[in-house]
């Protein structure tokens, strides 16, 4: 939520800013703003709406300066104004400071800096620290530093600061606590932002920065420091991802781009995890044997998407493992007191690695003793930095709001930890799991099988473009399939859509059936249960009250009551997800297009979320 960037070094500011700034508007789209380090009173300019609005309004004031901060935001505090659009500035207008995060104590602050005589021109949480730091700096002699150590010791709540200084432009200080900063080291030029996108273009070296550890960045160098002044040696890391995987590459929209991707991502997830004698290899997960045989429980914790890839977990992972999981929304599971120890393994899943609500559900299962396993995809970003080990997903960047690739590699992921448990307890044999193995790396070319025959699901698409709302039925693994479908839909067509266990239907929502109600059942396999009889039951239920019903079917799986059938290659039913999930987002894809919606930046949403 926000994303935040800071430059300096020699080229005009602006430059970097704005290209750094179209990078992060996925976290956050509604205003953008820089402060530019002009000597005497910086250069402010901030517009509500998307960062297009605010390159429109730049002119030949514009000054060619050469250091900045730079901001777009997702409001929290404070409508989405010209007003309240970061950055905000001290009552001289020579210091300036951008916010990602929530400043949990700021009335009682901003109280106090108004009768101290600061005046404040929005309603956001942000423009207390801008007053805050302009005394502290006084305090500390002008030294912005000092200041920015003593301003987060009176802060409560998490936050990223940039902050920035007239009268010393070309020094920017940021910190971070329980949201994301890293810096880029570029020769003769430095660089912040909330993520490597920013600045991949400009250098591929990057610093992590620890909780509550403050940065000041020239053009010569960086320095990192505690809170109590004392030098903290810099963790450097090369940067993976290309430049080209964050652009749209010809594309019309980032989350087509990402659909296309899957393939490869799928693959490049899955590459390299068989040993020549047949053994799935996770080194990554960090348990001994004795340890994997040692669990008696399984806990997934996740959000949105990535929960739904939990769910598919639980199947998988008892189905193999044969040991007991449970899957809850991370948002709610700190809220409870889990029966926890250290025969119980978390595992967190989260594409960004910085959403707030799993990242405190991870820390209260810490608390209470649990081992913790994330699956990421994004390198040292927070969540695999808090956990005992990181399995990291091979997606490359997502950018589009809505994720695609990222939920494959995730449902890649905790097919091959199942399979690595089964290996390790002695569940499975050798011979079966390298076999399960053999079939997921065909995976990638039936993906690329859906996708080569997308075009008359985007044309069907559209003739359902006026519908008020879409329901997803889904059995076994196919409900959260559907849950993930409706989701998709909701979240990008802004459409009322609700996914179904197939078997729950009668039990109240058939009620919502009603003429031309379009109903996408995701078939089960014929091969393995007797399911798929009991969905095309449930089909018949919805068509005899109207329903129209377009049904994702495998190949040569017999369907009776559809008025459309979407073909997927055949593969066993557990790995049916990665499959079925393509039409639907491809569905919800274009549904978008037709309502004429920004696919990539849907209202309301950001793509990382750093609050709770
Ligand atoms: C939906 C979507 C979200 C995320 C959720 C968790 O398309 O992208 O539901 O899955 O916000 O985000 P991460 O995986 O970054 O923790």
């Amino acid at each position: 939520m926000c994303g935040i960037v800071g430059y300096t070094g020699p080229q005009s500011a602006v430059v970097p800013l704005i290209e750094g700034l179209r990078r992060l508007e996925y976290r956050g789209y509604d205003s953008a703003g820089i402060a530019l380090g002009t000597p005497g009173t910086l250069f402010i300019e901030k517009r509500a709406g998307k960062l297009v609005n605010l390159e429109e309004s730049f002119d030949e004031s514009l000054p060619v300066v050469h250091s900045g901060i730079g901001h777009t935001r997702w409001a929290t505090h404070g409508g989405p104004t010209d007003r309240n659009a970061h950055p905000h500035v001290d009552n001289e207008g020579k210091l300036a400071v951008i916010h990602n995060g929530i400043i949990e104590n700021y009335s009682a602050l901003k109280a106090e800096l108004q009768s101290r005589g600061h005046t404040f021109k929005s309603e956001t949480d942000t423009e207390s620290v801008a007053h805050l730091l302009s005394d502290l700096r006084k305090e500390h002699k002008g030294d912005l530093t000092a200041a920015m150590r003593a301003a987060v010791k009176l802060l409560r709540g998490s936050f990223t600061l940039l902050a920035i200084h007239a009268d010393a432009p070309d020094v920017i200080v940021g910190v971070r606590r329980n949201s994301p900063l890293v810096v880029g080291l570029g020769k003769g030029e430095n660089f912040m932002a909330s993520d490597v996108a920013a600045f991949i273009e400009y250098t591929k070296r990057a610093v992590e920065l620890g909780q509550d550890e403050v940065v000041t960045i020239t053009p010569q160098g960086i320095l990192i420091t505690d809170l109590e002044g004392k030098a903290v040696a810099p963790k450097e890391y090369e940067i993976s991802w290309s430049a080209e995987a964050a652009q749209k590459g010809g594309f019309t929209h980032f989350m087509l781009k990402e659909i296309f991707e899957q393939p490869k991502a799928v693959a490049d997830t899955l590459i390299g995890r068989l040993s020549d004698n047949n053994q799935i290899v996770l080194d990554e997960i960090r348990m001994s044997s004795a340890e994997i045989k040692d669990l008696k429980k399984i806990l997934v914790i996740a959000c949105g998407t990535a929960y739904h890839a939990g769910m598919i977990a639980k199947y998988a992972i008892e189905k193999w493992a044969k040991i007991p999981v449970e899957v809850e929304i991370a948002s709610e599971f700190r809220y409870r007191d889990p029966i926890i120890n250290k025969s119980t393994l978390v595992i967190a899943i989260s594409q960004s690695g910085e959403t707030m609500d799993t990242l405190m559900a991870i820390r209260h299962a810490k608390s209470a003793g649990a081992r913790v396993l994330a699956i990421c995809n994004t390198n040292s970003s927070t969540i695999p930095r808090e956990s005992d080990a990181v399995l990291y997903t091979h997606a490359g960047p997502e950018i589009a709001v809505a994720s695609t690739k990222a939920f494959l590699t995730q449902v890649i992921a905790v097919y091959l930890i199942g399979l690595h448990l089964a290996q390790v307890r002695g569940v499975m044999k050798d011979s079966q799991v390298a076999q399960l193995y053999y079939e997921m790396l065909e995976l990638p070319g039936k993906i690329e099988q859906i996708l080569e025959t997308v075009e008359p699901l985007r044309t069907l698409t559209r003739s359902f473009a006026q519908s008020e709302s879409v329901l997803f039925l889904g059995r076994n693994i196919g409900y959260p399939v559907a849950l993930e479908g409706a989701l998709k839909l909701k979240e990008l067509a802004y459409m009322h859509a609700e996914g179904f266990a197939g078997g729950e239907l009668k039990h109240g929502p058939i009620a919502l059936i009603d003429k031309g109600t379009p109903v996408i059942a995701i078939l089960p396999s014929s091969h393995e249960h007797a399911l798929d009889e009991k969905m095309l039951s449930n089909i018949q239920e919805v068509k005899a009250r109207g329903a129209r019903v377009i049904v994702i079917a495998q190949e040569s799986d017999e369907v009776v009551g559809a008025e459309h059938i979407i073909r997927i290659p055949r593969a066993s039913a557990i790995f049916q997800p990665i499959l079925a999930t393509v039409p639907l987002q491809v569905f919800a894809y274009e549904m978008a297009i037709c309502r004429g919606n920004d696919v990539d930046q849907p209202r309301n949403l950001a793509k990382s979320v750093t609050v709770e």
